[in-house]
């Protein structure tokens, strides 16, 4: 990252960030130039003495070291050999820390996977590494040598892990030791290089308060979904890839009360409920051989038994759509989960086409009187050309008619403008309609903002 940027004698700061990919005005053509050399030429440094090191370690008195123990034999290690050097003391310590991650870390990527602000690594070839922050894509300065320096490090995280990705393999899900996830996908599938897509484990979840403040939605809708979540109406959160559905889950969840058992089904565990009784599960993939796997929907089908309270399911993906209608039918109500999709239209057939897939014979208007009964309500949620990921719907599920679902809006997103940074101007706001288990709140004691339902227009 920047500590292979000019100026040296920054080095070795690891936690700022880097221009926005494709703003390359913000730095000239000369410093870019410069910045990359630099880079280029710790690079080699550290190679060199990773060579240098490599010779005088003892790999196999390394391995049996537990970990912690390794990092810092190897940190003593470095520190002799560079001490013997005449070095820059700013990019001795550089080249140390590079060396260190290179023995026993992630190699080059390793501050970018430090950087708590940073959600996502992406590795696309050698001198192609982008990541994300905030929701923004970044390229980074982060280089690796070549593309068998990158297949390393590849190996180096899923060899712990049991897991081998070569030619008969050649595309890896695992899951890092803090929980980050990472995709790798490697030649000739992907011809340039080794390519690896890391997303990482934010330990610290928004809160429904933090989705608030960054606009995501207004407080009013929040505890609108709050007193929802009390109501156990059962709700589906869609969105695209990394718009924020399960951040949102997560902080929906907050508002099912402490006296319940909740079992959350998920592939892989990302959610953080604060409950103190809360039972994970989490999906297991088939091992090298193919065998041992067990899905999503035998874990629902196991938590059918365990006397949940509530069922959170990470994601629908597959048949256990189906189970997970039936639970919500069946006495299961207050149940949450997110699904891949862009609207709330949407969501609903890609629900029906995993039912349909997993029970061919059941007919379509039996699928749909099961969706239109067992869920309550769709929050739509987008990522906007701004960064900014926003709730855009939150939809009632109303009923059928005919063959078809009924939808109603009872909040929308409604864009004002952009203002001079490109922020997107707008909000959710009632459509007027109150949604038909209204009446709930009342009955249930729960209270709500005054006309909340109202479409206030402006002036
Ligand atoms: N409302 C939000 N505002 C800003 N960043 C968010 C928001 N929701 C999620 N994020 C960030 O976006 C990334 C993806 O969020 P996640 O909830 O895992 O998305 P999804 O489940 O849709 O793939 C995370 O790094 C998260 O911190
Ligand atoms: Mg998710």
């Amino acid at each position: 990252m920047s500590q292979w940027r000019i100026p040296a004698d920054q080095l070795p700061g690891q936690n700022d960030g880097n221009e926005p990919s494709g703003d390359s005005g913000r730095q000239s053509t000369a410093t870019a130039q410069r910045s990359t050399r630099l880079g280029e030429e710790l690079e080699g440094l550290v190679y060199r003495f990773h060579q240098r090191l490599i010779d005088e370690l003892e790999a196999e008195k390394l391995e049996a070291m537990p970990p912690d123990k390794r990092r810092q034999a190897v940190q003593e290690a470095v520190k002799a050999l560079l001490a013997r050097e005449s070095l820059n003391a700013l990019v001795r310590d550089a080249v140390a820390t590079r060396v260190v991650d290179e023995v026993v870390g992630l190699g080059p990527i390793e501050p970018l996977l430090h950087d708590s602000s940073i959600s996502e690594v992406m590795v696309n070839a050698p001198d192609e590494v982008y990541f994300e922050r905030d929701g923004i894509m970044y390229q980074s300065d982060v280089r690796f040598r070549d593309v068998d320096h990158v297949m390393q490090i590849v190996e180096r995280i899923i060899a712990p892990l049991g897991r081998r990705v070569d030619e008969s393999s050649p595309m890896v899900d695992a899951r890092l030791a803090d929980g980050s996830r990472v995709n790798v996908i490697i030649p000739p599938l992907a011809p340039k290089s080794p390519t690896m897509t890391i997303r990482k484990f934010l330990r610290s979840k928004l809160t429904m308060d933090d989705l608030v403040s960054v606009g995501t939605l207004s407080s009013e809708v929040g505890q609108f979904l709050g007193a929802c979540v009390e109501l156990r109406t059962n709700i589906l959160v869609s969105g695209g890839t990394g718009t924020g559905k399960t951040t949102l889950l997560n902080a929906v969840s907050a508002f099912i009360p402490d006296s319940e058992r909740i079992v959350t089904i998920e592939d892989p565990l990302e959610l953080q409920l604060q409950q103190p009784h809360v039972i994970s599960l989490e999906a297991r993939p088939p091992n090298v051989d193919g065998r041992g796997e067990v899905t999503q929907r035998e874990l629902l089908r196991n938590t059918l038994r365990m006397r949940p309270d509530r069922i959170l399911i990470g994601e629908v993906r597959g048949g256990e759509a189906f189970d997970m209608l039936n639970a919500m039918n069946t006495g299961h109500e207050g149940s949450l989960s997110t699904i891949h999709s862009n609207s709330p239209r949407d969501a609903l057939a890609r629900l029906e086409n995993m039912v349909l897939m997993a029970n061919l014979d059941l007919p379509v208007r039996a699928i749909r009187e099961q969706i239109s009964s067992a869920l309550h309500l769709v929050l739509q949620i987008a990522r906007f050309r701004d960064g900014g990921r926003r709730i855009t719907h939150v939809t009632e599920v109303a009923g059928m008619e005919g063959q078809i679902v009924t939808l109603q809006d009872i909040f929308r997103f409604e864009q004002k403008g952009i203002d001079e940074n490109g922020r997107i101007l707008g909000q959710l706001q009632a459509t007027g309609i109150r949604p038909s288990f209204a009446e709930g709140f009342e009955q249930a004691g729960i209270a709500l903002p005054e006309g909340l339902f109202q479409n206030v227009v402006e002036w």
